[in-house]
């Protein structure tokens, strides 16, 4: 029997694409670079799968232009917001992700988002680099401490509920909003808001961890940002399209916001440049699942899927049943 051929758009860690060609006929990439729409189509030509990462914009124009032959896409990540899934599943193409295995590594970043943003990390990162750290000042470079402040979850899923666990350690008292409540063992004592805007008014720090959604999609705007306490942090570890880019580089030029936190941002990695002269802004480049160990674990679950789907199972992270 041939082995199913799959086209494959960026090159992943070394032992997923050990087991990619030992199991497939992978065409792997080696220059690593974006793919563009024709160098996907062109990939895809002959291909029985297609393995694509968060980078790839796989909309229902380019579904429905695949070859007959791509039966299946498996992403490398946990958000699915770059496949048009109803596309897919009008042509009949399984589309598969990979959940948990990056749910405590992006806690961490959220973490760390919180922290950095919290603590000005980006001004005195900045004034010890250039040389510019004179002495310790008692009044100099005060941050907020995130230490018994409230925080808001916006979507306590997976990931939500892992930064709620670590950020419990911290003594945070914890909120979240949920299109529905969550049984009491999944909340874990964190209070439910039955709407965003009773979510935003108590949060303190306010971390985003819902889906890029058309219902999401800027949901943190210049309305809901007003209903944030004075002096909060917003940490972004989901989407960048949930926030108005323009809104919170006003809210935290004007001291509106205290600081925030983003990994993410519409339009990566071209962020809005007026970011980067936010002093109070903590920026990563997209970091959340970015570990050794968690990037292995989420080529080897992206393998399975297409393992089950081509052993004429259902996948176990099937986003199209
Ligand atoms: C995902 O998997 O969706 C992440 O954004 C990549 O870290």
């Amino acid at each position: 029997m041939p082995r199913p051929a799959i086209f494959v758009t960026r090159k992943l860690p070394p032992d997923v694409e050990a087991r990619l060609s030992r199991d497939y006929d992978a065409a792997l990439s080696r220059a690593d670079s974006l793919p563009s729409r024709e160098t996907i189509l062109a990939g895809a030509t002959g291909k029985d799968g297609l393995l694509v990462t968060v980078t790839d914009r796989i909309d229902g124009d380019l579904i429905r232009a695949l070859p007959e032959t791509v039966r299946v896409i498996a992403t490398f990540s946990v958000g699915y917001d770059h496949i048009d899934i109803t596309a897919a599943k009008a042509r009949g193409i399984a589309v598969t992700n990979t959940p948990d295995v990056l749910t405590d590594a992006t806690a961490e970043i959220a973490l760390l988002l919180m922290l950095g943003a919290a603590r000005n990390a980006t001004s005195a990162i900045a004034t010890l680099r250039s040389g510019q750290w004179k002495n310790w000042a008692p009044t100099g470079m005060l941050g907020m401490e995130i230490t018994g402040n409230r925080l808001g979850i916006l979507g306590l899923g997976r990931i939500g509920r892992a930064t709620a666990h670590r950020a419990r350690a911290f003594g945070m008292e914890i909120h979240y909003h949920n299109r529905r409540r969550l049984d009491p063992k999944d909340e874990a004592g964190a209070n439910y808001h039955a709407d965003i805007e009773s979510l935003f008014r108590v949060s303190n720090v306010l971390s985003l961890h819902c889906a890029s959604t058309p219902e999401t999609r800027r949901i943190v705007n210049r309305e809901t940002i007003a209903l944030l306490p004075d002096n909060a942090v917003v940490v972004n570890t989901a989407r960048g399209d949930i926030v108005d880019d323009d809104a919170l580089i006003e809210a935290l030029a004007s001291g509106r916001l205290a600081a925030a936190g983003l990994d993410v941002f519409a339009n990566e990695p071209n962020l809005d440049p007026r970011y980067l002269d936010l002093p109070n802004a903590f920026l990563l480049p997209h970091l959340g699942s970015a570990t050794r160990e968690t990037r292995n674990a989420m080529g080897f679950r992206a393998l399975d899927n297409l393992d089950a789907f081509f052993a004429g199972q259902t996948p176990r992270d099937l986003l199209t049943a």
